[in-house]
């Protein structure tokens, strides 16, 4: 990489952002491309400060992450319609009246669904937590063509908050909530299909490696396809179980991939195509062991 005067920089805001492997994505991708254009990361508490000062230094795009997605939108000067809905924003793009936000991560979980051949098309899916990440993979799963959903969270009513919000986009979608593992499967149990579950809680996340936020059997019986966001571990105790029961189990480091790929495509105005897939993941895997 040579760094010029010439040189754009982007790069990612959160607090903490030292473990983050965005850059080691984000400055593999711009080397592919050949542009002059550099990706760093930034720990950040301010973020009003951090927006304006990007905005003063002519910074091209920002990913934010933890704690910001939600408390970056109000200084934005638009901010894309589907990341309103999900209500979060992970990318910004520089334009001339201000930064523009988005959300890839709901593009970036269908991309990883697509890319595993998990298929939500008329099919029974259960959601597994109600929170910011949760909030984006129900929009995933929802433009993906599920016909049901069951959205399982430990606090039964942030699950029904969320099932309420997106139920006037989608209704003909049938939504149910649980507020135990034990009381979703009670509800599963009602149809004879199989079912397609998201797993968006931090449970399983290392270092704490036991845990998954639903314990039951039963529940793991039902599924065919499980995709974990969680991707440290590699394989975490939810895709074990699922695997034990006999379904299919995906991380979400492909989740990771694709958003930042997404962000890259609109930064840079291009589409990456998935023959890079493998090679990036492999360059991503390296840097989650560093
Ligand atoms: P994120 O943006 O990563 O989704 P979040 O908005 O704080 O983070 O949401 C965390 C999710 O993990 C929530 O669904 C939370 O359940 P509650 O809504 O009941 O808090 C879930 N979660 C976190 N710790 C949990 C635990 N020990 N047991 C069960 N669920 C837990």
């Amino acid at each position: 990489m040579n760094i010029d005067a010439g040189t754009e920089t982007y790069g990612l805001m959160g607090h903490p952002v030292g473990h983050s492997v965005s850059p080691a994505l984000q400055n593999e991708l711009i080397r592919r491309y050949g542009f002059n254009a550099a990706y760093l990361a930034w720990n950040t508490e301010d973020i009003l400060a951090a927006v304006k000062g990007g905005a003063a230094l002519g910074i091209r795009g920002f990913n934010v992450t933890v704690p910001h997605k939600q408390a970056v939108m109000p200084y934005l000067y638009a901010i894309d319609e589907d990341a309103e809905k999900i209500g979060a924003v992970n990318t910004l793009k520089l334009t001339e009246g201000g930064y523009v936000g988005y959300n890839t991560d709901m593009p970036g979980l269908i991309r990883a669904f697509e890319y595993d051949g998990v298929s939500f098309k008329g099919r029974c899916a259960v959601l597994i937590g109600a929170g910011g990440a949760a909030a984006a993979a129900l929009a995933a799963i929802l433009k993906c063509g599920a016909g049901r959903v069951l959205i399982v969270n430990r606090t039964i009513e942030k699950a029904r908050m969320l099932a309420e919000r997106y139920s006037q986009y989608y209704p003909d979608v049938s939504f149910e909530t649980a507020g135990s593992g034990a009381e979703a499967v009670s509800l599963m149990r009602s149809t004879n299909e199989k079912w397609n579950a998201v797993q968006t809680t931090s449970l399983g996340m290392y270092p704490k490696t036991d845990a998954a936020a639903v314990e039951e059997d039963e529940f793991y019986e039902m599924i065919e396809d499980g995709v974990d966001i969680i991707f440290n571990p590699e394989k975490t105790l939810f895709m074990e179980k699922v695997e034990r029961a006999g379904g299919r189990a995906y991380n979400g480091l492909k989740m990771l991939l694709f958003q930042g790929v997404r962000s890259f495509e609109i930064w840079h105005d291009v589409r990456v195509d998935d023959s890079h897939t493998e090679e990036l993941l492999t360059i991503m895997r390296g840097a989650l062991k560093r």
